[in-house]
């Protein structure tokens, strides 16, 4: 059993693969946080954090000496003593924010409860533990979920006004965690776009470490991501704890070491401009945090991360399905197309392996350009005389199945759709509301704009045959201001946003089971978990060079599993970085990913277009690794001139290994690299190699080409054969 409740000792004991949750319910009705970490036998550890004191650290009881300031909680309170980062803030009706939540009771679920309006992930055990505040008549409830295959925690948290009077809800974090030691670096993905989840290492301090988006998105610049980990911690070694929230919004991750030397983490939706109108007999749901938790190392808590999403978040209908092969035409024409244009290259295509033409931007509306259109999701007859169809039907006569962009969210100045709404869009009253991209966003707060876009897209979706979908979203929020929503719940701005995103998300993947849906911000601007629940793959950047896209991936599958990332095979120099890289090390990093194409065909010379239906086929070959295997990072570019990195199958009979070398060195070392994950006592055979033993691979390694060139890639596959192979 994973949870269990000790009523002698008032603890609960969670038991994840291989990690332990304990906390247990003190005197006085706190929650008081014990253990995380390495899974651990069931003892009474009611001792740990008895009789602490701390001068300057006010007793919530006179009488007992008790300090909130120093007890490790599950949920803090705000105002009674504990001057940490607080879990909750509750504006009463008098003015107070005073909250005083202590244990009610608590349930333990064969299966978890869905969120009514978010993304969660799916099954696992779940303990719902209610606490209460009985001045205010207020109640959360904070589900904790583990998993007997991975190593890791899901947490969220349910308020509820059980009062006679409205309440202002200013912050409910989905978790709070207490641990009792503070040597720990934070390790974030930040960014901007084109350079999407970069990796970056800091010391915990006790100033307040924020990873945080305020941008109504999760961001290109902060990825709703944080680690804590032993200060000697590397890819393969160390205590690592990920944090992970399931949302795609304003979010904030904090963390802050206190004078006892223990670390506060705390996490959730953004409280900067937030404030939730809770009517009487309410409740106000947070999105779900994934704490994912290794004993040696990043790669392992990366694979926690891995096995959780692809189980448990990615829609199953797709997690481990063979994913299109696309050609996209976006960098090869741009606005500037025709029907002709776009048959012709279908027509090149054809045959090579690529089985799904996306049509991206630029079809629909008058759009010649990105000053205007968006809304008007009809299509162009000056560009499509013969409509989609054509398109379609030249697909179809080429073998090929067809796909089609959209960007729902958005609106152009110049469009139908504003001319008929004027105040269908995100703005402020009298100020007129910040371009970006020269759009604006539609009010997704507003109901009525959601049910429009459920029927344009879905209409489009249902006439056509269409096989696959790129949702874009182009800009994040200026003015959070909703023309539709009252003045008391302005505040509610970007939360209610993102529920009408996911809500046509839902409606759109649930009305149409068959389409396979590819979410995109800008790049990789929204590439989160609730995301990933919708669409089982995100673009991940707009920069496709090779040499960008070792650091962008390697950073990404920090916690995303490869198949979750898209990656195509663009032109050289490229049109992000100006770059030449070699063909087949564009192919090979769009290898170890969702991968596609978009460039001209027809640009390419016949040597390289020659190797496609080649690459196609390695790939195919080693999806069913990228779909379902495990992840070993080796070499990060990050840390010097190669990218390396493999993925074995869960059996260990198979593998498939690249490594890049960013700058060629004249005379440079011979590199060996340490394989990972293979079976000891298996025999691997490698082509144009040998046949090694797998713990010679492991120890030794495999010895390099001394003289790869710039970006220069090798990539190959490893098969466990019977010895005498
Ligand atoms: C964004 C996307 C691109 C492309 C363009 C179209 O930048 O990331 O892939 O779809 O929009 O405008």
């Amino acid at each position: 059993m994973s949870i269990r409740f000790c009523e002698e000792n008032k603890t609960f004991y969670l038991t994840g693969k291989e990690c332990s949750y304990f906390f247990r319910i003190n005197n006085e009705g706190y929650l008081e946080h014990l253990y995380y970490g390495k899974r651990l036998s069931e003892e009474n550890l009611s001792w740990m954090f008895e009789k602490m004191h701390c001068s300057f650290s006010p007793c919530y009881m006179e009488w007992k000496d008790i300090s909130l300031n120093v007890v490790p909680q599950e949920f803090a309170i705000y105002g009674r003593g504990d001057y940490r980062i607080p879990s909750v803030l509750v504006k009463m009706q008098n003015g107070s924010r005073i909250t005083d939540f202590r244990y009610k009771t608590h349930t333990i679920l064969d299966e978890k409860p869905a969120i009514s309006c978010m993304p969660t992930l799916r099954g696992g055990e779940t303990l719902v533990v209610t606490l209460e505040d009985k001045v205010n008549h207020l109640e959360i409830d904070l589900y904790y979920t583990v998993y007997e295959d991975v190593s890791a925690v899901a947490r969220r948290s349910v308020l509820r006004n059980g009062g006679n009077t409205a309440v202002s809800v200013l912050k409910c974090s989905s978790f709070n965690i207490d641990i009792n030691r503070a040597d720990f670096d934070i390790v974030a993905l930040y960014g901007a776009p084109t350079r999407e989840r970069e990796i970056e290492r800091t010391p915990l301090s006790h100033n307040i470490s924020e990873v945080s988006s305020t941008r109504g998105a999760s961001s290109h610049q902060a990825n709703p991501f944080m680690a804590l980990c032993d200060k000697t911690a590397n890819e393969y070694n160390g205590e690592v704890y990920g944090f992970n929230l399931i949302y795609s919004g304003s979010h904030s991750i904090k963390v802050q070491e206190t004078e006892i030397a223990f670390t506060r983490v705390s996490g959730g939706i953004n409280e900067q401009d937030f404030c939730w109108y809770l009517d009487v007999g309410e409740s106000f749901e947070t999105p779900e945090a994934v704490l994912a938790y290794s004993d040696s190392g990043f790669n392992k808590l990366s694979q926690q991360f891995h096995d959780l999403y692809r189980e448990y978040l990615i829609n199953p209908n797709f997690a481990y399905k063979k994913r299109p092969v696309l050609l996209n035409n976006w960098e090869s024409t741009y606005f500037d197309f025709n029907e002709k244009k776009l048959c012709d290259l279908i027509e090149k295509a054809k045959g090579t392996g690529i089985d799904t033409f996306v049509l991206d931007d630029g079809w629909f509306g008058k759009r010649n350009d990105d000053w205007s259109s968006l809304g008007d999701w009809f299509v162009d007859s000056n560009k499509l005389p013969g409509g989609l169809t054509a398109v379609i039907e030249k697909c179809r006569a080429c073998g090929m199945k067809f796909g089609l962009w959209f960007e729902p969210e958005m609106i152009s100045e110049n469009s139908d759709l504003f001319r008929a709404h004027p105040n269908w869009h995100i703005a402020a009253p009298d100020i007129k509301a910040c371009k970006s991209r020269h759009q604006w966003m539609l009010d997704f707060a507003n109901p009525e704009v959601v049910d429009y876009m459920k029927k344009t897209v879905g209409n489009m979706l249902r006439e056509n045959d269409i096989s696959y979908v790129k949702w874009d979203a182009n800009r994040t929020m200026t003015e959070f201001y909703s023309p539709y929503l009252p003045t008391e719940r302005q505040k509610e701005t970007a939360h209610r946003y993102m529920l009408g995103v996911y809500e046509l998300a839902r409606y759109l993947t649930e009305t149409f089971p068959n389409v396979f849906f590819e979410g995109c911000a800008g790049g990789g601007g929204r590439f989160d978990p609730a995301m990933l629940y919708y669409f089982p793959q995100i673009w991940t950047s707009d920069n496709s060079d090779a040499a960008s896209r070792s650091y962008i991936q390697y950073g990404t599958s920090m916690c995303y599993p490869l198949s979750a990332m898209s990656g195509h095979v663009s032109i050289c120099p490229n049109h992000q970085v100006g770059r030449v890289t070699p063909m087949q090390s564009r192919m090979d990093m769009a290898s170890f990913c969702s991968t596609g194409y978009e460039l001209n065909l027809h640009a390419l010379t016949e040597e390289d277009f020659a190797k496609i239906s080649g690459h196609i086929a390695f790939y195919n070959s080693i999806h069913d690794l990228i779909l379902k295997g495990d992840l070993y990072r080796l070499l990060s570019p990050f840390e010097g001139n190669y990218f390396s990195q493999m993925v074995v199958s869960k059996d260990k009979t198979r593998a498939v290994f690249i490594i890049m070398k960013l700058l060629a060195k004249c005379n440079d070392a011979y590199p060996f690299v340490k394989l990972k994950g293979l079976d000891k006592d298996k025999y691997y055979f490698i082509a144009d190699m040998g046949t090694f033993k797998g713990d010679v691979l492991m120890n030794i390694g495999l010895r390099f080409p001394k003289n790869l060139k710039d970006f220069e890639t090798k990539c190959f596959t490893i098969e466990a054969v019977k010895k005498e192979s």
